[in-house]
């Protein structure tokens, strides 16, 4: 009843549309929140070199004696690793951090367009190599829009298997879904609750009121239903409970377009802006 939906992605591997996200939990609470959310039923983690945390999460997958090979680990490159050497040194210690000889998908965090002479493609060519020998069963993206995409679309011979980017009622993120979804390409939405900034919306709490459930039940089964990939992030368990709960309940097609209705463009932004996003970590 309450099973997790399982995706295929364009390589032939399967992810869990549900999962579990740790931005911005702080290493030493990290391996108590993946411990408890594994013992809720979640069985994907998407963490990242720049969260800082992948230690705790390899020490969580190992310690809840769940066979590795049924729990999804995404990781991602930090932006100070884009040059192909740097990248092979950011994965061998991704891999070594989390204590695995392989995770489920690595991504690319942010393009970064104005750095390395707006070169991403051969960063992702070097990814090219992590799932050749392997160590990374499957390969993706994050915060790439459209005019990144088909640069590697031009210039690469692999579809990225996902593409991770900031979408919740506030900012739908359609041209950038809509192009993933015409290339094969599943879009992972980041910030899935807009880190809870769009629960008191008056549309949101009407349809919670109405189907008996949370406004983060109802935004998260939205995404759900659009077929989107979703880790929300909590270090609450009652919380974390909460956003597992979402598969014995469905909203109207009315309902789903409603929340569409909420989108508010660029202005519904959270995070960085991916054109103009230039960050490296000291
Ligand atoms: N690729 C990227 O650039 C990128 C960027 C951002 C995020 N991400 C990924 O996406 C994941 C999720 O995004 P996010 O962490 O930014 O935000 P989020 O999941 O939208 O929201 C997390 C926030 O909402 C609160 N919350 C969680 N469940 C709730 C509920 N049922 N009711 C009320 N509040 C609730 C949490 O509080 P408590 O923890 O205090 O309970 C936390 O403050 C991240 O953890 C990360 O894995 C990726």
């Amino acid at each position: 009843m309450n099973a997790v939906p399982t995706i295929t992605l364009n390589d032939g591997h399967t992810i869990p549309q549900l999962g579990f996200g740790v931005f911005q939990i702080k290493p030493a609470d990290t391996e108590q929140a993946v411990r408890t959310a594994l013992e809720i039923g979640y069985r994907h983690i998407d963490t990242a070199e720049m969260y800082g945390n992948e230690k705790e999460v390899g020490a969580a997958v190992r310690s809840s004696g769940i066979p590795r090979d049924e729990i999804f680990v995404t990781s991602k490159l930090n932006n100070g690793f884009h040059r192909p050497d740097d990248a092979r040194r950011a994965f061998d210690g991704t891999l070594r951090d989390l204590g695995v000889d392989r995770v489920d998908l690595f991504l690319i965090h942010w393009p970064l367009p104005t750095r390395y002479d707006g070169d991403y493609v051969s960063t992702w060519q070097t990814l090219e190599e992590f799932a050749k020998d392997g160590r990374a069963s499957s390969i993706g993206v994050s915060n790439f829009q459209v005019r990144h995409l088909e640069k590697l679309a031009a210039e690469t011979a692999t579809v990225p298997a996902v593409n991770q980017i900031e979408v919740h009622p506030y900012l739908t993120n359609e041209a950038v879904r809509g192009y993933d979804a015409e290339h094969g390409i599943r879009t992972e939405a980041w910030s899935p609750i807009a880190q809870g900034g769009v629960l008191g919306d008056p549309v949101i709490t009407e349809i919670a009121e109405r189907v008996g459930r949370t406004p983060a039940q109802v935004v998260l089964r939205w995404h759900i239903q659009r077929g989107d990939i979703v880790f929300p992030k909590s270090v609450t368990p009652a919380r974390m409970r909460e956003n597992f709960a979402l598969f014995d309940f469905e909203l109207t097609d009315e309902d789903v377009a409603a929340v569409d209705g909420l989108d508010r463009g660029e202005e519904g932004r959270t995070g960085p802006n991916p054109d103009e996003f230039d960050y490296i970590p000291s």
